[in-house]
Order: C-alpha cells, then structure tokens, then sequence
C-alpha cells in the first residue's frame, strides 16, 4: 500500500475557520492604550473595545507584567486545590462594587454567568419560569439565549424554555406577571448594550426590586457590558441604588483575558458540585482580573468614565444630523436617523476611529477605554465631524 503523502500542498488542504462572523477590514498586530495598530501600518482609534472588553485600555503595562509574572509562576490549576488570588480577587471586588457582603463563583465567558444565575434562581425558588425584556441581549448558551430577545440564534434544541419577554420599563406587564406566582427570575441588563444602549428608569429598576422582593423572584442583573466602572459606578444598577440577588459579570473585568463571574447575595447557599467550572477562576485569570481592580482603583477610572463620559455625552450631542444620545459614563449610543452602516466603514477607512454597531441599525454604540482623556474623545469628535460633512450620502 502507498504511504500517506503529508506533503500536501497547505493552499488546497487546509481546515476552513466555521463563518459565522462578519468580518472588519482591519488586522490588529498591536495595541496600545485606546490605540490598535494593523497590519495596513495604519494606527486607529479604538471607541469599540472588541465588543466592550477593553476597560483599562490596550497592554495596560500593570497588567502585563502581572500576567507575564505570575506564568512564571504557575498559570493554571482548577478548583480542586486551595488558590489564594481567587480570595484576593474577591476581596477587592468586593471593596471596590460595595458588594463586600456576596459570594462569588468564577467563570469564563459572559453566557455562562448567566446560565448560572438562572440556575441558581431556579435552585433557590424551586421554578423555572422567567422575566425578560424585548431587544435584551444575554449570550448564546442555552438558557442564556432563551432569555435573549433574537429568535435567529435558536435552534430547535434551545427552544424549551419558559419566558416572558416584556416591553422595554413596563412595570405593569411586570407586576402582572409576577402575581402569578411562577416566576423564578428577572433578568435585566441596566443598561442595554447589543439591544443599542437603552437605559431602564431608575424608578423601573426600583420597583422591580420590590416587586421581586415581595414575590420571592429573583432579580438578576447582567452587568456583562456595564459593569467594571464603565457607566461611572461600579454597577450599572447602582445608579438606580438597588441591589439585586444576582449580578452577573465578564467582559471589562478581564480587560481581554477570558474571565466572568456570577456574584450571589447572602441568601443563596451553596453544596458541593452545585455549579463548577475547569478554567473558571484560575491563576492567570484571577491575576488579570484583580490588576484589572487594581489600575480601576490607582488611576481613578470610575471617576474618569462619569467626568469624561458626561463632557464626551454633550460633545455629542451637539454634532449636526444625530437624533438622540443615549447612555451614562463611557457606556454610549448615538442614534442618527439614517443606518450607520456606512458612517462606521467611513470612520474606519477614512478616520482610522473604530466604533461598535447594536442590533438597532441607527445606532452606533461607544465603548472607549475607562481611562480615555478629553484630548481623545475630542479628536474622535473631529472625526464624527469629517464623516458627518461628507459629501457623499451616508443613508
Ligand atoms: C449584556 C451581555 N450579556 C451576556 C453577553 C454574553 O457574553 P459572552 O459573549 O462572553 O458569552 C453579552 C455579550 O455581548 C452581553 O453584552
């Protein structure tokens, strides 16, 4: 028999990446502070963060010497050992988010903090029916997708479960449905981020509290894309002063590095093999993490979101042709009253100013780095400015 030929030319027999994503022009080589620079040897700014990751900015020096450092040291090892600098990650979210009195449990990706939560709900009130709100984005595990208002993303097997979605701040649908007595949870984002930055009423938020208090529903606040600071508090929620049963984080805690969390109030407890996780809290990524907090603390990043969010807010606000600005701190969306599909492919070609998109075509959505200054967030506005006065038509 003839032998296996393994030289075979890697042009013809090469694995295909599975093409589910829609892909930008650009190939970021480096990146820095609010900055990617691309393999064209063009150096953009970056408003967008990879979908609302990058919190302390790009390679912040703090964080990479305290990965580089402690995978010296050892990078890995899963939940069946003692790990310190979960404690220690613990202890300064906690001191940081006012959150000092919850538990936490680790891991990886946003859908899967959430997938917990709504186990825990479940678990805690014995029920499996739950509250969420059109447009509202949640991940795509599954029932992370089943709360999640996109009917495209599920398949048939992600079609058994048991929610309501309810108009954006209803709360009479809300108080409705919740004195049926099966609710077990209510999911909301704060403010929603893929649904085009749509901020619930404070008054909303506050009354959910009670409503779910006085129902024994659990209130479950996703904090995957507001949380770490971004909105000018630790939390989203906080700005409505409510605390929730369950918060759920990921995204900006790591900064880039894979890293979520589901955050659960005294009242919940725990046994033995309840949740778990192999990669969920491990050395490095708890490293990452709390030097994430830490420059989040040193630099005074919440802070820096509320002042430059709110001067950035109005800066937009007063450009020709927008139609509405919404968000708080450097969490943003600019609605215009045309689609925004070719003023973000101008800004990109044109400006070298990446921004993001939401599932609302007319909205482009603003995720810049908690450390961003003035002199940047103006210089994205005389980019907004250049593409807004194109003679072409961006419609
Ligand atoms: C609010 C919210 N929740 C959950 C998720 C899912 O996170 P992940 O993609 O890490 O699973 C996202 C992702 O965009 C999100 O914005």
């Amino acid at each position: 028999m003839k032998p296996p030929d393994f030289n075979l030319n890697p042009l013809t027999f090469s694995m295909e990446i599975f093409n589910v994503y829609p892909l930008l022009d650009l190939e970021p080589v480096k990146a820095k502070g609010a900055y990617v620079y691309c393999q064209d040897g063009n150096k953009y700014l970056d408003f967008y963060g990879g979908h609302a990751v990058i919190s302390i900015g790009h390679s912040h020096p703090h964080y990479v010497n305290k990965i580089s450092e402690q995978l010296q040291n050892i990078g890995f090892y899963s939940n069946s050992v003692q790990n310190p600098l979960q404690k220690k990650f613990a202890q300064k979210l906690g001191q940081l988010s006012g959150y000092d009195d919850y538990q936490i449990f680790f891991s990886n990706s946003g859908a899967e903090s959430v997938e917990n939560a709504l186990k825990m709900a479940s678990f805690q009130n014995s029920r499996s029916k739950v509250i969420s709100f059109d447009k509202a984005f949640h991940g795509r595990t599954s029932n992370a997708l089943g709360v999640t208002d996109d009917e495209r993303y599920r398949a048939p097997i992600n079609e058994n479960n048991k929610v309501v979605f309810l108009d954006f701040n209803d709360l009479v649908g809300l108080d409705h449905e919740l004195n049926k007595g099966d609710i077990s949870a209510v999911v909301i984002e704060p403010i929603q981020g893929i649904g085009g930055i749509r901020v619930f009423d404070d008054v909303f938020l506050q009354q959910a509290r009670e409503l779910c208090k006085e129902h024994n529903t659990v209130l479950i606040c996703d904090e995957i894309q507001s949380g770490a600071g971004r909105t000018g508090k630790f939390f989203a929620h906080q700005h409505a002063g409510i605390k929730p049963d369950i918060i759920t984080i990921a995204k900006g805690i790591g900064n880039g590095f894979p890293f979520a969390a589901t955050l659960l109030s005294p009242d919940f407890e725990p046994w033995y093999g309840q949740l778990g996780s192999t990669f969920g809290g491990n050395h490095l990524a708890c490293t990452a993490a709390t030097a994430v907090l830490e420059v989040i603390e040193d630099e005074q990043l919440i802070r820096n979101a509320a002042e430059v969010g709110s001067y950035f807010k109005q800066q937009l606000s007063d450009l020709p042709q927008i139609k509405e600005v919404r968000g708080r701190g450097l969490m943003l969306g600019v609605e215009f009253p045309f689609p925004v599909k070719k003023l973000r492919q101008k800004l990109i070609e044109e400006e070298q100013v990446v921004t993001g998109v939401s599932s609302n075509p007319n909205v482009l959505r603003l995720l810049p780095p908690l450390n961003i200054t003035r002199k940047e967030t103006d210089q994205f506005i005389n980019a907004m400015q250049n593409a807004l006065e194109q003679p072409q038509p961006l419609q």
